[in-house]
C-alpha cells in the first residue's frame, strides 16, 4: 500500500500478515480446539465432525475454511490435524501450478493424514481437476506421455482429509466447493472475544495488559485477532519506552494515535476515503474509481482493503450508483450529517464513474 504522496506505508491495521507477524504468530497460535477463542458455531460443528470421524475410525469429511484474512483459518487447519492426531502436509494454491505437483503430494500421503491447501482459490485448473477425483475416490489419474500417445494411469492414494482455506469462497468453482463435506464460514470477532485473544497473547508474551487496555485495543482491532495481536505488540513497545510497561487504556490510546489507528480502528487511508467521499463528493454517490483517484490509490486497494471494513463498520454503503457515506461516517469526521444521509437515501446528482478512456481503465 502507498499513501497519496507515493510513500510506502504499512498500516498497523492491515489484516494481511506481514513478515513480523509470521514469526510471532507461530507462538501465539492456539493448538487445540478448546484454546480456540470465539467462532462458537464453527467450533461446535467442527467438534461434531471430528468426534464422528473418530468414533467411526475414518478420516473426516474434507473441510473448507472460508473467511477474511487473520481470522484463524490456518490456526484451525493445524488444530484439525492435532485433534485427529494426524500429520499435516502443507501446500498452497499458487504452489500447485502443475497437476504433477499435486500428484506428487497426494501419492505421498499416508492413511489418515491431513493435506492443507492454503489459498485454494488460486489453484491452477488441471490441479483442481485432479483434486476432484482425489477428494471423491482417493484416486489420481497420472498422465504419462504427451500428445495423442499420452495415457492416463489410475493410481490409488491413501484416504486423507483435505483442509482448504480461502479468503474468497466466491472465487471457487461450484464443483470444487461441492466436494467439501463441511464448510466453516469464519465470522469477524466480537470485542469481548478479542479481549480474550489479547489476554491470551499478553500471557504468552508476558505483557502487563490491564483490563481497560485490553478493551481499548480490542475496540480498534477490526474484529480480527491478527490485528489485535499486532496492535498489542505496538502498544507494548510504547508502554515500555514511554511509560512504565503497563498497558492501560491511556497508554493504548496514546500509542495507537502514534500509529494512526483511530478509536474505530480506521487507519489513514480509511479516513482519507471517508474524507474524500464526504468533503469532495458531498457524501456520494460516487464511483469507486473516482474515489480511488481522489485518495491517490488503486481502485482495487480501495475496494478490497478499505471498503470491506468501512461497510462493516456502517460508514459506507455500496449502491448501484456508487459509494455513499452513511450518517455515521459524517459523525465520525465530526460533521453534521445532511438529511439525506440520515434518511439513508442518497440524492442525485451522481458523481458517477469517469468515462473509462479518461483514466485508461
Ligand atoms: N480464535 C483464535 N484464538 C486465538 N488466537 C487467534 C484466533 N484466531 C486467530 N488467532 C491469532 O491470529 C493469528 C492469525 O491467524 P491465522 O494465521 O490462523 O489467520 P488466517 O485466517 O489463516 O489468515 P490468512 O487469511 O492471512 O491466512 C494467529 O497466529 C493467532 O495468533
Ligand atoms: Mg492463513
Amino acid at each position: 500500500m502507498s499513501d497519496a504522496m507515493g510513500e510506502p506505508s504499512t498500516s498497523a491495521v492491515s489484516a494481511v500478515a506481514d513478515p513480523a507477524d509470521t514469526e510471532v504468530e507461530a507462538t501465539l497460535r492456539p493448538r487445540r480446539l478448546t484454546e480456540f477463542i470465539g467462532q462458537p458455531r464453527v467450533r461446535e460443528q467442527l467438534e461434531l465432525v471430528l468426534e464422528g470421524a473418530r468414533r467411526r475410525g475414518d478420516p473426516p469429511d474434507h473441510v473448507l475454511l472460508s473467511g477474511p484474512p487473520g481470522l484463524g483459518k490456518t490456526s484451525l487447519a493445524m488444530i484439525i490435524a492435532v485433534e485427529l492426531g494426524a500429520a499435516m502436509r502443507v501446500t498452497s494454491g499458487p504452489a500447485l501450478e502443475r497437476a504433477g505437483d499435486l500428484a506428487a503430494m497426494l501419492s505421498n500421503l499416508l492413511p489418515g493424514e491431513v493435506l492443507f491447501i492454503d489459498e485454494i482459490h488460486r489453484i491452477a485448473r488441471p490441479a483442481e481437476e485432479m483434486l476432484y477425483l482425489a477428494m471423491e475416490d482417493f484416486r489420481v489419474d497420472v498422465v504419462v506421455g504427451k500428445g495423442p500417445g499420452a495415457t492416463s494411469i489410475p493410481l490409488d492414494i491413501a484416504p486423507f482429509t483435505l483442509v482448504a482455506a480461502t479468503t474468497r469462497t466466491g472465487a471457487l468453482t461450484g464443483p470444487l466447493r461441492d466436494r467439501f463435506g463441511f464448510t466453516a464460514h469464519m465470522e469477524f470477532y466480537q470485542p469481548a472475544e478479542l479481549e480474550q485473544v489479547l489476554r491470551r497473547a499478553a500471557t504468552i508474551l508476558r505483557v502487563d495488559l490491564r483490563p481497560d487496555g485490553a478493551e481499548e485495543i480490542a475496540g480498534r482491532s477490526r474484529g480480527t485477532p491478527r490485528i489485535a495481536n499486532r496492535l498489542l505488540r505496538r502498544v507494548r513497545d510504547y508502554a515500555e519506552v514511554r511509560a512504565d510497561g503497563a498497558v492501560t487504556r491511556a497508554v493504548a490510546q496514546a500509542a495507537l494515535t502514534v500509529y494512526d489507528v483511530d478509536d474505530l480502528g480506521l487507519d489513514r487511508l480509511d479516513r482519507a476515503v471517508l474524507n474524500a467521499l464526504v468533503r469532495s463528493f458531498g457524501g456520494g454517490p460516487v464511483g469507486v474509481s473516482t474515489l480511488a483517484v481522489a485518495v491517490g490509490e488503486e481502485p482495487a486497494t480501495v475496494e478490497e482493503v478499505c471498503e470491506p471494513y468501512l461497510v462493516r463498520a456502517g460508514m459506507l454503503a455500496r449502491t448501484p450508483r456508487g459509494r455513499v457515506a452513511t450518517a455515521a461516517a459524517w459523525r465520525h469526521l465530526n460533521l453534521e450529517p445532511p438529511p439525506r444521509a440520515l434518511a439513508g437515501s442518497p440524492a442525485p446528482p451522481a458523481a458517477g464513474e469517469p468515462p473509462p478512456a479518461l483514466f485508461g481503465l
